[in-house]
């Protein structure tokens, strides 16, 4: 297969998470003989600084050019912290998402059995996990009206959904349910909101057409408590933008951290594919970053293209480098390794998976004595 993927790697440790996908992507294109190519462009801080613009219209060229997108991370204090700043780098990626249509955002959440302990959650709560977030991702609160008023002390910001803008994404879902559990809770707040109420109506409807999925219905305060007493009863959560971005921060800890988070943003032409966590400025280029939500995000373009064999691939060689605890210090304090020699691990991996003697772990990150 060949496939262009668009680069935009954005501010902090986002360049250097994301070389390490793109080497992950070189050993699948390798082994599994297809053609990656990738282009390059600006976003966030970085783009601000060199063109003043968040989303410059080359970058969205490019994007709306391309079959996929690598997402690295944006933020940077300068910016993010300067209430009066008129243009910020989150800017640059809501418009993105707004003007490729990229309506569902997808986090898979997971307990990795070899980090339990790393969770703040008791080790018999989070065993099991398993759910992945479906977030409406580009209506409501986030892109509607926004007003204030000249003495500044009324803003107001529209919360509104359109029933078409819910059925798309629920069908979505619900198609997910069918490969996985079979099972789709709705969060919402349909005690108060009316838009909620919408959501419940159209998903009860949508379900007349999907009969082997069981639905249920929670509120927001309720997931939010669920999923840190029983994650295990969730398999596909559905949600609102602003419910999906806040639970699925909370649901992240489950894994033990949230920098093995993934997100895939899906529109109908065109989808991207990032890492949850932030630009961490303060971190980066000092080379502890760690770069699996990263390498995991490029596994997660494969599976969108169904490449199913070539995302275990690289799902497995990540799941090896935890076991093995070749991993950055964030996850290993006592022998850490950089950013750079987890993805040359991983690289590794996935071209020999075979190779295997006793100084296997050394050598997949080139420090073997033998070799
Ligand atoms: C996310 C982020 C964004 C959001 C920010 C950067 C605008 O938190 O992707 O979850 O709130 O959607
Ligand atoms: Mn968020």
């Amino acid at each position: 297969m060949r496939l262009d993927i668009a680069v935009l790697s954005g501010d902090g440790i986002g360049p250097e998470v994301t070389a390490q996908a793109i080497k992950a992507l070189e050993a699948i294109a390798h082994s599994f003989d297809h053609v990656f190519t990738f282009k390059e462009g600006l976003i966030g801080a970085t783009a601000i600084d060199k063109t003043g613009n968040p989303l410059p219209d080359k970058t969205l060229e490019l994007c709306v050019d391309t079959d996929a997108i690598l997402f690295g991370t944006i933020g940077d204090p300068r910016y993010d912290q300067d209430p009066t700043a008129k243009i910020k780098p989150d800017q640059g990626l809501l418009r993105l998402r707004k003007e490729l249509g990229l309506f569902a955002n997808i986090r898979p959440v997971k307990a990795y059995k070899a980090l339990a302990d790393k969770s703040p959650l008791k080790k018999e709560i989070i065993e099991g996990t398993d759910i992945v977030i479906y977030r409406e991702l580009t209506s409501s609160t986030y892109f509607e009206e926004k007003e204030l008023n000249e003495q500044e002390t009324v803003p107001s910001d529209v919360y509104e959904y359109k029933q078409k803008e819910v059925e798309h994404i629920v069908h979505l879902a619900f198609k997910a349910a069918q490969k996985r559990r079979k099972k789709l809770t709705l969060v919402d707040k349909a005690n108060v909101l009316e838009s909620s109420r919408l959501w419940r109506r159209v998903v009860t409807e949508i379900a007349k057409t999907y009969t082997d999925v069981t639905i249920d219905f929670l509120y927001i305060e309720d997931a939010a408590v669920q999923i840190i007493l029983n994650p295990s009863r969730f398999d596909v959560i559905l949600t609102e933008n602003m419910f999906g971005d806040i639970i699925s921060d909370e649901a992240s800890v489950i894994s033990g951290s949230i920098d093995l988070l993934v997100s895939a943003s899906i529109g109908d032409v065109c989808c991207m594919f990032e890492p949850i966590h932030g630009s961490y400025p303060r971190i980066a280029k000092k080379g502890i970053a760690n770069p699996i939500a990263a390498i995991l995000s490029a596994a997660m373009l494969l599976e969108h293209f169904n490449l199913t064999e070539e995302a275990n691939a690289i799902n497995n060689a990540v799941e090896k480098a935890i076991e093995l605890n070749l991993t950055t210090p964030d996850l290993n304090i006592i022998n850490p390794l950089t950013t750079e020699k987890v993805g040359d691990f991983i690289y590794d991996y996935i071209l020999n998976p075979e190779d295997s003697n006793m100084n296997f772990e050394n050598i997949h990150v080139g420090l073997s004595t033998i070799i």
